[in-house]
């Protein structure tokens, strides 16, 4: 099976765990501190705090920005139920805004004035036009999980520009992995003090007391990233530049391939800037057939995503069919061809040709 997504390790990232295997640290330590700095280095941002993973990043966010009940939190119908989930982990209301079928993205014009956050999320890899906004909220952090790597006018994502944080996921099938990780970047040393603290335990060491002493002084969880999974994601984040390259390349020759059949192939960048094409999602009729053939001839599609909205979880909030039109029609005929750095030439032709029969067949039908 030629699966959607699939990291790519080489000897240089093992050589990177081992050596961290071997040094005195295996839990958070100086292969942490490191990564944060090239976390920070990569995008522009004055702090980045490491976490285990991206839902625990996200959590620190909504946690460090001080949001809590009666507080409305606004996100996308059109991403992974995380984005949305950390409105809940603090006890705030969520609120959605329908997508804009020609990003995939948050329709960033139709964001409402009783909002007190926003997480925008950068479907796919593609930047949300934060310039764009018709309202801009209290509080703005950017789910960049898909997009490490990619650039706005307004320089990389993650430097906060247009934003009070931004998180990150290194899950394997991201652009640059830790196997599982997270971060947040931001330019306010208060939030990333409070993103420490809420990390690990809400712990702080008083200023002139000794060494074995420390004070809880918030509600914290361990949200640690360990210095093996640390030395990975160094090594595997000095190749950011050169896996986004190959992504967008990969994503031309989609681009070129599916472009006289009946599909609507991914979305290209609106504005100037580098695509971050963590994911190729293509629209097409009669998706479940679709996929199911695509599958059965060895090719590893996924949709992303069933909308949040719709989730059992979600449905208990009131939310329903026919909420978010926009998001919904998508999620009804997306589906994510296999993109990732090592997917051969063959291996694209193969997918290519595969969509190409299976959506003719369908056509005539
Ligand atoms: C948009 C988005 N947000 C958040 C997450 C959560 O990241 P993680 O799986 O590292 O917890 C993901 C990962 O699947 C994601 O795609």
């Amino acid at each position: 099976m030629i699966p959607y997504g699939r990291q790519s390790i080489d000897q240089a990232d093992i050589d990177a765990v081992v050596a961290a295997l071997k040094s005195d640290f295996i839990t958070q330590g100086p292969a942490v501190e490191e990564f944060e700095e090239q976390i920070r280095a990569t995008t522009g941002a004055r702090h980045a705090v490491a976490f285990s993973n991206g839902t625990a990043a996200l959590h620190g966010a909504a946690a460090a920005a001080g949001l809590g009940s009666g507080d409305l939190v606004v996100t996308s119908p059109l991403t992974f139920v995380a984005s949305a989930n950390c409105a809940k982990f603090v006890g705030a209301m969520n609120a959605f805004v329908d997508i804009d079928p020609q990003t995939l993205n948050i329709d960033v014009e139709r964001i409402p004035e009783i909002a007190d956050a926003l997480v925008a999320v950068h479907y796919a890899g593609l930047p949300v036009d934060l310039d764009r906004l018709s309202y801009r909220p209290r509080i703005v952090i950017e789910d960049a999980s898909h997009a490490i790597g990619a650039t706005t006018p307004y320089g990389p994502v993650g430097n906060c520009a247009r934003s009070d944080m931004t998180t990150f996921s290194f899950h394997p099938v991201k652009t640059v992995t830790s196997a599982e990780g997270g971060a947040v970047t931001t330019n306010d040393p208060e939030l990333a003090a409070s993103l420490r603290r809420f990390r690990s335990h809400g712990v702080v060491r008083p200023e002139g007391a000794p060494p074995w002493y420390y004070e809880v002084t918030e509600l914290g969880y361990n949200y640690r990233l360990c210095d093996l999974q640390a030395a990975l994601g160094t090594s595997q984040l000095s190749k950011v530049d050169a896996f986004v390259d190959r992504r967008n390349e990969l994503a031309a020759v989609y681009a070129s391939g599916l472009r006289d059949l009946p599909v609507t192939t991914a979305p290209e960048m609106r504005v100037e800037g580098r695509h971050g094409r963590h994911l190729y999602p293509v629209r097409v009729a009669d998706r479940d057939r679709v996929a199911t053939e695509l599958r059965s001839c060895g090719i590893g599609v996924q949709l992303h995503y069933v909308p949040v909205h719709l989730h059992p979880l979600y449905r208990e909030d009131g939310w329903t069919d026919g909420d978010f039109p926009e998001a919904e029609a998508a999620a009804r005929e997306l589906i994510s061809l296999p993109l990732f750095p090592t997917l051969t030439a063959p291996e694209q032709a193969t997918v290519i040709d595969s969509v190409s029969s299976i959506v003719r067949e369908d056509a005539l039908q």
